[in-house]
């Protein structure tokens, strides 16, 4: 009894003092969320976006993202709260605003999320990492390497790798009534052009017709790993970033085989390297790193990673677009031919078409650019943090701290600057004065802008003028299924699936 006596009222205590840090964690929790929902609440948007970034966390996950921040655009407006704190833009002014040179707006948590893993740690490479100063140490020392001028002299192993992707097409699909995955095929021969350039080796894609290594499943698993957390960071923490969760601190193999081929590299005899012939990245990057001690020894592997890892894939999905809407409209495709016919026969056109060639095909750029109009390979808003003194965006005042961005899929369907029928393919809309061609380059956002912009845009589109005149020259291609459309699925990288073709010889 006198037991019980002392044990109530202790219990009590206990209670009362559990019912206070309750309620205080829901008065602090309530606070924010009414804190954070004031601070934009003059941007439109879904309702329940401006109280958690759970709803734009499964926009991602459905893989449909760019089709749903389209979709709130024209709802919305041209400035959509799309998060407590995220903001996205449609408005083409607004690029120089968040990606110009003037103002240098910084890389959101959004990039923390797909920083590459090593051993549990993050491992910092010129696309996602957020510290500027890290970043112009990385870029600056092979930004020149980059160069159409500097380029040029890795066509000939271009050409030697396009001429292996067309034998193989020969020996197992010309004339042979078999239907194959274009998209697929045009994968092998991107990694192995970049396998080519950067490590004087085809990486073995088209030889073996398969994925060599995993490498592409690696790289696709990766995305599919990251894309949803890009909208709720700290979840990393929780799950991949954890060392309590098995596995959270594995392997990560996409820079083990960037390692791997450097310390293939290394092994190399002097005689060995002279005997490589010519000068490849890797070369490069080596001479970068031997010619200034104050470069990290970790610039070497994070270089060779972007090469593969931000350019095999969203060249050959931008290739592939090409393709893709030239096939399903049978008429841009006629007029594609005539141009690459007439031009082999006044012998302006080699077999093997080369870069300076294909840029005197002008209805070529114009599909080209409008394949970069209708499919970004990056599929999601790239985002930056506002700075002190907030932003002004199409009249709306964004104050510091928000996360903004801008998704090149809803930008280039604003109807204000690509014309009424932005969802249409019309290669024709880029044939029209220089001034309004140059308004809307400036409006393409497929390689992003400003210091953060893609390193890598004159390769792809090197590999791309040489790829696709010379696959029209010399076959024929139909769709298996001219009436369906191909599967997209947005894990941040728009991938499609369900590109089957049959292909006969000209020759
Ligand atoms: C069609 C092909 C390509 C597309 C659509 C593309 C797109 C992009 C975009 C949008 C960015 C900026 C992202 C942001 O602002 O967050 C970027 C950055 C980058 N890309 Fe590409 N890329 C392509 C090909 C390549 C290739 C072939 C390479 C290298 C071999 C490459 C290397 C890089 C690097 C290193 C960056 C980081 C630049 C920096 O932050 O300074 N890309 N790319």
């Amino acid at each position: 009894m006198q037991l019980a006596h002392i044990c109530l009222p202790l219990s009590a205590k206990a209670c009362r003092l559990g019912a206070i840090v309750a309620l205080t964690a829901i008065l602090v929790i309530s606070f924010n969320i009414v804190r954070l929902w004031l601070r934009l609440k003059h941007i439109p948007g879904p309702r329940m976006s401006a109280l958690t970034n759970l709803v734009r966390r499964s926009w991602v996950t459905t893989g449909d993202a760019h089709d749903i921040h389209t979709a709130l655009h024209r709802k919305y407006g041209t400035v959509v709260r799309v998060g407590p704190n995220a903001v996205m833009v449609s408005q083409p002014k607004a690029i120089d605003t968040i990606y110009g040179f003037k103002n240098r707006l910084e890389k959101s948590e959004f990039y923390d999320s797909i920083m590459p893993r090593i051993k549990g740690g993050k491992l910092p490479d010129i696309f996602a990492t957020r510290d500027e100063d890290i970043h112009r140490r990385m870029r600056r020392p092979v930004a020149r390497l980059f160069s159409v001028t500097n380029l040029a002299t890795f066509e000939p192993a271009m050409t030697s790798t396009l001429k292996h992707f067309f034998s193989r097409l020969d020996e197992l699909f010309a004339n042979k009534d078999t239907d194959f995955d274009l998209f697929r095929w045009i994968q092998f021969f991107m990694f192995d052009v970049l396998g080519e350039v950067t490590f004087s080796r085809e990486l073995g894609c088209l030889e073996k017709g398969e994925d060599v290594d995993g490498i592409m499943a690696n790289i696709w698993a990766y995305f599919r790993q990251v894309a949803a957390n890009t909208q709720m960071p700290w979840l990393d923490y929780l799950w991949r970033d954890n060392p309590l969760v098995p596995g959270s601190t594995k392997k990560n193999p996409l820079a083990e085989f960037g390692f791997a081929r450097i310390m293939e590299r290394m092994s190399l005899s002097e005689d060995e390297k002279r005997n490589l012939g010519q000068k490849d990245f890797l070369s490069c990057f080596l001479d970068k790193q031997a010619k200034d001690s104050t470069l990290p020894s970790l610039f070497v592997p994070t270089w060779v990673n972007s090469n593969i890892v931000a350019g095999a894939d969203t060249t050959s999905i931008l290739a592939s677009a090409v393709m893709y809407h030239l096939l399903k409209n049978p008429s841009s495709l006629a007029k594609l031919k005539e141009e690459v016919d007439d031009a082999a026969a006044k012998g302006r056109l080699s077999r093997y078409v080369t870069w300076k060639e294909s840029r005197e095909l002008q209805y070529l750029d114009a599909c080209v650019k409008e394949a970069t109009r209708m499919h970004p390979p990056f599929a999601l808003p790239f985002e930056r943090v506002v700075p002190e003194g907030g932003l002004e965006v199409d009249g709306h005042y964004i104050p510091p701290g928000t996360r903004i961005g801008i998704n090149p899929w809803a930008m280039h369907r604003e109807a204000s600057m690509f014309g009424a029928d932005p969802d249409s393919w019309r290669p024709e809309r880029w044939l029209c004065s220089e001034s309004k061609r140059q308004e809307m380059n400036n409006a393409l956002l497929t390689f992003g802008a400003g210091h953060r912009s893609c390193l890598g845009k004159h390769l792809a589109y090197f590999e791309i003028y040489k790829l696709v005149p010379s696959l029209l020259q010399q076959y024929n291609i139909e769709l298996v299924n001219p009436v369906g459309d191909w599967t997209v699925e947005n894990k941040w990288l728009a991938k499609p699936s369900g590109f089957q073709v049959k292909i006969s010889s000209h020759n």
